[in-house]
């Protein structure tokens, strides 16, 4: 690859942004293999005068296996019933899960394929994907079924995430211990056993699941080896982040509402806040994160799409840097990394990819603007030329 234009990532050794013109990246079997003012090797080129080039995104945080659209709902949200009285009245989370238990697997994957496309002409080159919308053992199953079948066929890299713990469906409704009953003894030692999912979330919420319910959720998760994440603190400060720190969760996401001592706690354990400026902006919220005292706090911020049916309909990773950068006051530096490199950190695949650095998977943005705040000055978010995945050019 070509490059006079401008190269963006994170260098790993030195720990600091790399910003570079006049550079080539050699490529051999999807791997970065070396990089230079003027390798000339190579039986393949691609041009990048006067373009910027990007890791590709990592988006680390999505809920992209359910059936159908919820159209209705954002109707009735446009109108002014919020997306807490819909959940009230059995619809949010719970509408998608008549779609998946009835759904068949294979035509959750072809559903699940197109969405991976996008992610992929996106920019995305890598996303956590996370079950939670079948909500009894076999649906759960399945669900995480449905992503690896989809992982192993699509040249996007998906991270399986095994979220039981997503809302209590109706069968429960009377008796929510008894469905963390279920989760504990029953759907974490199948997931376990099935061997897909790699990390165990739970959505920690005045509604959903308190904090000793999450607790002993990821508790017994991490006896089964699936690393825990947690919703923490999305609507209202529960404590949330706090666990997240004491269990030391890789990232606690959300953190609308999280509290100083929330954000003290994350930056001492060194969990990363995973931010999804694009629920607050779907939701028609006003309430953002407070990025900036996180920032200031130590802690480290990825951002990431949140992709789901109900609350943040947006696969573009672009647009959630100019959502950041415009409500959550990041710089677009950091908001790069922050959608790069932490993400790939929260996954534990920072050695692999999140930056292009050689040794790294070739996977790789060209994007149709010189300079990395052109971004998202060409809102919501700029032409990409080329996206380049293990190697391959996509497009
Ligand atoms: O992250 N917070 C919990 N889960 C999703 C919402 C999913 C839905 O509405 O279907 C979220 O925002
Ligand atoms: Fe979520």
């Amino acid at each position: 690859m070509k490059n006079v234009g401008c190269l963006f990532t994170w260098d790993s050794i030195k720990k600091c942004i790399h910003h570079q013109y006049n550079i080539e990246i050699l490529i051999e079997d999807g791997i970065i293999i070396d990089m230079g003012p003027s390798i000339e090797k190579g039986n393949h080129s691609i041009d990048c005068n006067y373009k910027l080039v990007t890791p590709g995104f990592i988006d680390s945080h999505t809920h992209p296996v359910f059936f159908q659209g919820r159209e209705e709902e954002y109707a009735q949200r446009l109108s002014g019933i919020s997306y807490q009285e819909i959940a009230k009245k059995g619809g949010g989370i719970l509408s998608s899960v008549e779609g998946v238990r009835n759904a068949t697997i294979d035509t959750l994957v072809d559903k699940l394929n197109l969405r991976m496309d996008r992610f992929l002409q996106n920019g995305t080159t890598t996303v956590e994907a996370k079950s939670g919308y079948g909500l009894s053992t076999d649906s759960e199953l399945k669900s995480l079924e449905v992503i690896q079948r989809v992982s192993q066929n699509h040249s996007i890299d998906i991270i399986p995430t095994f979220m039981g713990a997503h809302a209590f469906p109706p069968e429960y409704s009377g008796n929510h211990d008894a469905y963390v009953d279920l989760i504990c003894n029953e759907m974490i030692p199948a997931v376990s056993e099935q061997g897909i999912a790699k990390y165990c979330d739970v959505f920690c919420e005045e509604g959903y699941f308190d904090l000793d319910q999450t607790s002993r959720i990821l508790k017994t998760g991490k006896n089964y080896d699936l690393i825990p994440r947690i919703h923490a603190d999305e609507f209202r400060d529960s404590g949330a982040a706090e666990l997240a720190a004491e269990l030391e969760c890789v990232s606690a996401d959300h953190l609308m509402a999280v509290n100083g001592k929330g954000i003290q706690v994350l930056s001492v354990k060194n969990v990363t806040g995973t931010l999804l400026p694009g629920t607050t902006f779907f939701l028609g919220s006003h309430q953002y994160a407070p990025a900036r005292r996180m920032i200031e706090a130590g802690v480290p911020v990825a951002l990431a799409s949140d992709y789901n049916p109900g609350s943040s309909h947006i696969q573009s990773m672009s647009f959630i840097l100019v959502l950041a950068c415009l409500h959550l006051h990041m710089s677009i530096e950091e908001a790069m990394i922050a959608s790069t490199w932490q993400g790939a950190v929260s996954l534990g695949l920072e050695n692999q990819v999140g930056s292009i650095e050689i040794g790294k998977k070739a996977d790789i943005i060209v994007w149709d603007v010189e300079k990395p705040i052109d971004v998202v000055y060409f809102c919501p978010g700029a032409n990409i030329r080329h996206v380049i995945k293990n190697g391959m050019q996509i497009f």
